[in-house]
């Protein structure tokens, strides 16, 4: 029989009882070392002067906090000696007249990531009611620099900063093993995996310490450290290799930060030798009831299990006649007892479709499979489910599954990798898209959001939070392209205040990343990144169309790339016209499942948004958008002006490019070259494919192939 590893290392949890107040003062524990060779995004040093140069007192007092706080009250003495060290400030009592106070104390504050900014006195005081809301108090301050101590930025009347909710994830799509075709990271296009190399979880973490402190600083304080796609090895870290799961959750931990494994539906089998993986099989739940037991007793404050099932080829309930409920539900009550959750993706639909059969949408899928079943998942299921009904692409509809499901926690998921979206080979700034996504009001103007509903402000109150795919990878800049740290940290601040301007977060990214740039060097990062999501959706798949990228890799022109294939994304342009009919007069019906007022707003040529209108109807070339021109010259002119744009960025930047360090200029001109010679292929190969499809010339007579 199976003997779990795990268990010899049982003693270990008294290894990781809370800290005794001597211990709990102790200001030694080290910050991250700084290492040279990689990038410090944004936290560079720098960042840290205003704050580090100041008189700081630190008051935590000894409570018996649990494991998690207390490992952050250390983190934030930590902060505080290694700024004031590296900026001649100093640790003083707060009797010892302070700029700075820091203080945990005990107030009504419900939420222990909330915290309490005022300015009165010479005095910059945060307080919370627990030392994560401390920690994420400190790097307000650190975001804010000279303007959180001199009264500009922080007033004298108390102000709340709370996270719009608790569950502020980013998934991994990291492999141990190398998968043969999808690599070491899935989707992943910033070098290997900061956890696994070689087949092993690493020895040495010092870089996802150093990931942690950047996403806490950011906002982000839940991350799955291995891909939903979950291969034989990768099912191992529920059993002999959870040892390296603790270790990983012990580098995150201290910075407030829970960790999440994804686990394959087949784990009974591969695991326990189980030869059914039936929900409702009392050995299966049973063996889920003990997996989880380990789990929980190595790492006591483990968040719980993501599950990719029924999906792309993963295993699931549907071979046993269940439903995702049945499978969700089983999976919760084995985790409940300890606190865990179940993040149950939505990402189901039919990936051997016919491309003959008109009437299967896959559009329609996630809603279809999930939305009769809103009520019965059990209160720690959270349904995760894709931003839109398709797949991260550049423009498509919000799904109409996230908002029917009232009684159901929904979590909002993202992509923070640009799959689609140039692979971190391309400048593109995802800050704007995700806003506006949130902010997209399922019941027309005024009503509940996609944020509000994730963060439990919609009809039925109830919070999933939000998840994304991390972009990151062991790239000495993180994230390939340098400037693609930028959607890291605008992915962390929005989970946190999804209201907050995408823009104004974009300013703030810049300046704490690149200390010391004049204000014309900002100016022209700003300008690149600004409105790059629109010029990048200008010169690919135009008007809500979708996939018209290369099968598998997803990156570069191919229009006709899944057109006849299994994976139900077709746009069935032909001579006369082009895109998706999915009305309910003519087409698939997909317009049926939004609420009023959008299900008519969609379903009608005249209302229909001109950004979405090849998403919801077929139209020919010659249709007269809301904008006055055709389909076929929007095409053209978005496709000659998409090249435009990023040639202004790219002179913008070859004149800037001096003012910045020489490896940041190395990779982001390198990147802008590849980016140039992408471009140009997508416009002409979009233009020539509808010049050649229409017949209809570009009434500007520019050249098209
Ligand atoms: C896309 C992506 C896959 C991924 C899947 C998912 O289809 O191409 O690599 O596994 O999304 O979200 O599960």
């Amino acid at each position: 029989m199976w003997l779990p590893l795990c268990c010899k290392r049982s003693q270990t949890a008294a290894d990781r009882r809370a800290p005794t107040p001597e211990e709990h003062n102790d200001v030694s524990t080290p910050a991250p070392v700084a290492d040279p060779a990689v990038h410090p995004a944004w936290l560079p040093d720098a960042a840290f002067a205003p704050l580090g140069s100041r008189r700081i007192a630190v008051e935590i007092p000894a409570r018996d906090w649990s494991t998690l706080s207390a490992q952050v009250a250390q983190t934030v003495r930590a902060e505080v000696a290694a700024a004031v060290a590296t900026h001649g400030g100093a640790v003083v009592d707060a009797s010892d007249a302070p700029d700075v106070a820091l203080v945990v104390i005990a107030h009504n504050d419900q939420d222990p990531e909330a915290f309490t900014v005022a300015h009165g006195g010479g005095v910059t005081r945060v307080t919370a009611a627990d030392p994560r809301g401390l920690l994420y108090g400190l790097f307000h301050l650190v975001r804010l620099g000279e303007a959180a101590f001199d009264g500009s930025a922080i007033g004298e009347d108390v102000e709340r900063h709370a996270p719009a909710t608790a569950l502020r994830m980013l998934d991994h799509w990291d492999n141990i093993a190398v998968h043969p075709v999808m690599g070491q990271v899935e989707r992943g296009y910033s070098g290997g995996s900061i956890f696994y190399r070689d087949g092993v979880v690493r020895e040495d973490l010092t870089r996802v310490a150093r990931y942690a402190r950047l996403l806490a600083a950011s906002g982000i304080n839940h991350v799955a450290v291995n891909n939903v796609n979950v291969g034989p090895l990768e099912t191992r870290l529920l059993g002999d290799l959870l040892p390296d799961v603790v270790r990983i959750a012990d580098v995150f931990r201290p910075y407030g930060i829970q960790t999440h494994v994804s686990v394959s539906w087949a784990a009974p089998g591969r695991l326990g030798g189980l030869e059914t993986s039936d929900p409702f099989d009392a050995g299966v739940q049973q063996w889920w009831a003990d997996a989880a037991d380990r789990v929980w007793a190595a790492i006591p404050d483990f968040g719980g299990f993501v599950i990719k099932a029924d999906s792309e080829g993963q295993p699931g309930p549907f071979v046993y006649g269940r439903t995702h409920a049945d499978g969700a539900n089983m999976l919760a009550a084995a985790v409940a007892k300890h606190g865990g959750l179940i993040h149950w993706r939505a990402f189901v639909y039919n990936h051997e479709q016919n491309w003959r059969d008109r009437k299967t949408d896959r559009a329609k899928a996630a809603y279809q499979h999930f939305a009769p079943y809103d009520g019965t998942f059990a209160e720690n299921v959270v349904v995760q489910i894709k931003h839109g009904p398709l797949d991260f692409q550049v423009r498509e509809a919000t799904s109409p599954a996230i908002a029917a499901m009232p009684n159901t926690r929904v979590a909002a998921e993202f992509q923070v990798t640009t799959e689609y979206l140039g692979h971190q080979k391309h400048a593109v700034y995802l800050g704007r898209m995700w806003s506006e996504l949130l902010s997209f009001p399922y019941w027309g103007e005024g009503s509940a959001t996609m944020a509000d509903i994730a963060t439990g402000r919609g009809p039925g109150g109830r919070a999933g939070g939000f998840a994304a795919v991390s972009n990151v990878g062991d790239d000495v800049f993180w994230t390939g392209h340098p400037f693609s740290q930028a959607n890291l940290y605008a992915w962390g601040r929005l989970t946190w205040d999804p209201t907050a301007d995408p823009i104004a977060i974009l300013d703030e990214w810049i300046g704490l990343t690149f200390p010391g740039l004049s204000a014309a060097g900002r100016q022209v990062v700003h300008a690149i990144l600004d409105e790059s999501w629109e010029t990048y959706e200008m010169y690919t798949a135009p008007l809500g169309v979708c996939f018209m990228v290369y099968p598998h890799s997803h990156y570069g022109p191919s229009p006709d790339g899944y057109e006849y294939t299994p994976w139900g994304t077709y746009h069935f342009a032909d001579r006369d016209g082009i895109g998706v009919d999915r009305t309910v007069a003519t087409g698939s019906g997909y317009t049926a499942q939004y609420p009023a007022p959008w299900a008519s707003v969609y379903e009608s040529l005249d209302t229909v948004p001109d950004e979405l209108v090849l998403f919801f109807h077929h139209v020919p070339y010659t249709h007269v958008l809301r904008s006055g021109k055709t389909v076929i010259q929007h095409v053209y002119d978005t496709h000659f002006e998409g090249l435009e744009r990023v040639e202004a960025s790219i002179a913008a930047w070859e004149a800037a490019a001096a003012e910045f360090p020489a490896d940041v200029a190395g990779r982001v001109t390198e990147r802008f070259a590849e980016q140039l010679g992408s471009t140009t292929d997508w416009r002409d190969i979009v233009n020539t494919y509808f010049l050649r499809k229409s017949g209809l010339p570009d009434e500007q007579g520019r050249r098209i192939y």
